[in-house]
């Protein structure tokens, strides 16, 4: 049998190497940089307490969807739709996902090379004594020039292809149980320094304490998004790692699993943010550019800011990683199996392929800023399609898949595997994935294209 053939298929070796490969897609630039910023816009606690209901209610039984629908399968997010509903439209499903992956790694890696450059910036104390405009220019100065944060974007795609091209089980479930405990570590670390701060408590309070009255239609769309975004859901990310799943494994537990810790370690990045940035009087709702320019300015007043800017963009560098080989391996799977081509080869094409259009996400920061759709620039463009529609709509098609074609039976036979099925959670589950995650979707999604006001 050739290395190629689905029957010597590649599976991760360990429940731990699960977990870590999974949680490790899910964290990622979306908890460190992205959550903070937007539960700073659309006003903290309110958001947050909405985008927590969309990861109870949506969110994990979708990924309990996704990595039943992989493990079954066994195959990628396009060939899963095809082998499981053969000669039906299903596999379009897999198709959107496969484009959603091309679209984010596109921009994820331009912003992941940003935070390479400011882990050097950190090293070379860059930072010290810069005023905040200087800080706000130093970084709009460095995203909009045309060649370092390319060279920066392609190093970060040269190092995801060197992950990907080993394989499953030396490749992405070894990085992932290097890169996850080193992640975790630093992060207690910003957390222990950012509320042993004096005034860390109105950061806390703007994180935890409530004011529904900020929240609006567009924050709940956002919610929605994110919770898609943060959990690798609606694009056959789970899917494809979920066909590397052994079947001793308990899905239900895995996905809670990793569910809890990417909520948990948003909400702990949160907590290593807001406090810094209250306790220095800086104003939380800054956008995109919280992370590189509040926090610089944030950590050269910090007592040993030196020391944690270092970490913090470090970290900020390695949660992109394990996820990036993630969103990678999704094009990866599809293009061995469905154009029946070796790894190295299909890693090397879709590393190339999206590597390029992410030159023009980076491009668009700058020379091509004027160029835009829907007052959108290319980046913006790529960002707004995936997270707030492909991915939404693509979660929406897989939970109708699981709860109205699928049906029971398969579900309890799929999930009974290494696990005992309790009756209730079942029904729990299938009366999720049936109404209420197709219907809060359809809702919000409406909504949010203006389609109709609440
Ligand atoms: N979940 C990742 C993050 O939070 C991003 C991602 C999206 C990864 C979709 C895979 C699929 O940064």
């Amino acid at each position: 049998m050739s290395k190629n053939s689905l029957s010597s298929r590649d599976v991760f070796t360990s429940r731990l190497g699960v977990i870590a490969a999974a949680a490790g897609s899910a964290v990622g630039l979306g908890n460190i940089w992205k959550f903070p910023y937007i539960t700073g816009v659309y006003g903290g606690a309110a958001f947050l307490f909405v985008y927590l209901g969309f990861i109870a209610l949506i969110g994990l039984p979708i990924m309990l969807s996704e990595f039943t629908i992989g493990r079954k399968s066994k195959s990628n997010a396009f060939g899963a739709f095809k082998k499981l509903a053969p000669g039906s439209p299903w596999k379009f499903v897999g198709m959107l996902g496969v484009a959603a992956a091309f679209m984010i790694l596109s921009f994820y890696g331009v912003v992941a090379g940003w935070s390479i450059d400011y882990i050097i910036k950190s090293v070379t104390d860059s930072f010290a004594s810069k005023s905040p405009d200087e800080l706000d220019s130093m970084f709009t100065q460095f995203i909009e020039q045309p060649g370092l944060p390319i060279v920066y974007q392609l190093s970060f795609m040269l190092m995801t292809m060197a992950i990907v091209i080993i394989g499953v089980k030396d490749g992405i479930e070894k990085y992932a149980k290097i890169l996850m405990p080193i992640l975790i570590l630093i992060i207690l670390v910003l957390d222990v320094r950012a509320i042993t701060l004096d005034g860390a408590k109105e950061g806390l309070n703007f994180l935890f304490h409530p004011d529904f009255s900020k929240l609006t239609g567009e924050g709940v769309l956002s919610a929605l998004g994110h919770a898609f975004f943060s959990l690798s859901l609606g694009m056959g990310t789970l899917i494809t790692y979920g066909s590397y799943i052994g079947n001793q494994n308990n899905l239900a537990k895995t996905a809670l699993q990793v569910t809890v810790a990417d909520t948990l370690i948003a909400i702990l990045a949160g907590v290593a943010i807001f406090p810094a940035v209250f306790a220095f009087g800086i104003e939380p709702s800054s956008g995109p550019g919280l992370v590189f320019i509040t926090l610089p300015n944030v950590f050269q007043q910090m007592p040993g800011g030196f020391f944690f800017s270092i970490l913090f963009f470090l970290l900020l560098t390695v949660a992109a990683l394990t996820s990036s080989i993630s969103i990678l391996e999704v094009v990866v799977a599809y293009f061995r199996e469905e154009l029946k081509i070796k790894r190295k080869l299909a890693t090397i094409l879709a590393t190339a392929m999206i590597a390029i259009v992410g030159v023009f996400c980076s491009l668009s920061m700058g020379l091509l800023k004027e160029n835009t759709l829907f007052g959108l620039n290319f980046f913006d463009l790529l960002d707004w399609i995936s997270a707030n529609m492909l991915l939404p709509l693509g979660g929406l098609f897989i939970s109708l898949f699981i709860g109205w074609y699928w049906g029971r039976e398969k579900i309890e036979e799929e999930l009974a595997k290494g696990a005992g099925v309790v009756s209730w959670l079942l029904s729990v589950f299938i009366f999720l994935v049936k109404f209420i995650a197709p219907g809060a979707i359809a809702i919000v999604f409406l909504h949010g294209l203006g389609v109709f006001n609440f």
